[in-house]
C-alpha cells in the first residue's frame, strides 16, 4: 500500500490570532498537492485554525495532551478536547516536552492511547541527542523510546516523526545517508512497518525538503521554524508535489 506524504508544521509557542492569514496562503499549495497538509498551532489556535481550514485540505492538530479524559489538571488540554475543537492529529513526546517537561516514553505511550481513544492520529516523536549520535548509540536510543513510547494496541493508525535532537533548530540537518538508515531502522522495528508514515524533523526547509523527501523511506517531515513563514511552508510542499 502507498504511504501518502505527510507535510506538517509544528509552530510551537508561536502565534497569535493575527498567524491565521497564514491559512489563506498556504491554501493553492495545499489544494495543489497529493500530499496530506498538517498544521499544529498552539493550542489556542487549534479551534480557530480548525474553522480557517474548513474548506481547505489542510488538517489541524494539538502539540500535545494529557494522558487522562478529563479531571483535577489544572493548566492541562486532553485528547477528547483537542478533537473537539477540531484537531485531527496530536504531536506527543516532542524532544522539547521530554526536555522541558520530563516526559517519559512510558507517558507518551499513555498519551498515544488517550490521542488513540479520542479519535486522533499521535504523530509520536523520537531522536537521538548530539553525544549519544557521536558515541554510536543513536538507533539504540531511538529503538527504546520506540519500545517505550508507542501506543499498546497494535494496528492503529500513527505516524512516527524521527527528529535528531542536534538539529532541531539549529540549521544543521542529518545527512541525507543518515536520515534514509535511522527511518529503514525504525521501519524495521515497527509491526506495520510498511504501512507506517514516517516523518523527518529538524532544520527543514525550502532548499532541503525535496532532497529529504524523496529518499525511500522518508514519507514526508514534521517542520519548525520554516513552517511560521506561509511562503517557505508553500514552497516546500510545492517543491515536493510530485
Ligand atoms: P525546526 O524545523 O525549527 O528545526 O524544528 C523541527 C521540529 O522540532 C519540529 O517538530
Amino acid at each position: 500500500m502507498a504511504r501518502q506524504q505527510l507535510i506538517a508544521g509544528n509552530w510551537k509557542m508561536n502565534g497569535t490570532r493575527d498567524a491565521l492569514a497564514f491559512f489563506q496562503d498556504i491554501a493553492p499549495a495545499a489544494a495543489a498537492s497529493t500530499s496530506e497538509i498538517l498544521i499544529c498551532p498552539p493550542a489556542t489556535l487549534v479551534a480557530a485554525g480548525a474553522a480557517a481550514c474548513a474548506n481547505s485540505p489542510v488538517k489541524i492538530g494539538g502539540q500535545d495532551c494529557h494522558s487522562e479524559t478529563s479531571g483535577a489538571h489544572t493548566g492541562d488540554i486532553s485528547a477528547v478536547m483537542l478533537r473537539d475543537a477540531g484537531a485531527e492529529f496530536v504531536i506527543l513526546g516532542h524532544s522539547e516536552r521530554r526536555a522541558d517537561h520530563g516526559e517519559s516514553s512510558a507517558l507518551v505511550a499513555r498519551k498515544a492511547k488517550a490521542a488513540l481513544e479520542a479519535g486522533l492520529v499521535p504523530v509520536i516523536c523520537v531522536g537521538e541527542s548530539e553525544t549519544e549520535r557521536r558515541e554510536g548509540r543513536a538507533e539504540a536510543l531511538v529503538a527504546e523510546q520506540l519500545a517505550g513510547s508507542l501506543p499498546e494496541a497494535s494496528g492503529e493508525d500513527y505516524v512516527i516523526a524521527y527528529e535528531p535532537v542536534w538539529a532541531i533548530g539549529t540549521g544543521l540537518t542529518a545527512s541525507a545517508e543518515d536520515i534514509q538508515a535511522m527511518h529503514a531502522f525504525i521501519r524495521g522495528r515497527l509491526e506495520q512497518g510498511e504501512a507506517t508514515r514516517l516523518l523527518y524533523g529538524g532544520s527543514v526547509k525550502p532548499g532541503n525538503a525535496a532532497e529529504i523527501f524523496s529518499l525511500p523511506d522518508v514519507d514526508g517531515g514534521l517542520i519548525g521554524g520554516a513552517s511560521l513563514k506561509a511562503e517557505d511552508f508553500a514552497a516546500i510542499i510545492n517543491n515536493t508535489t510530485v
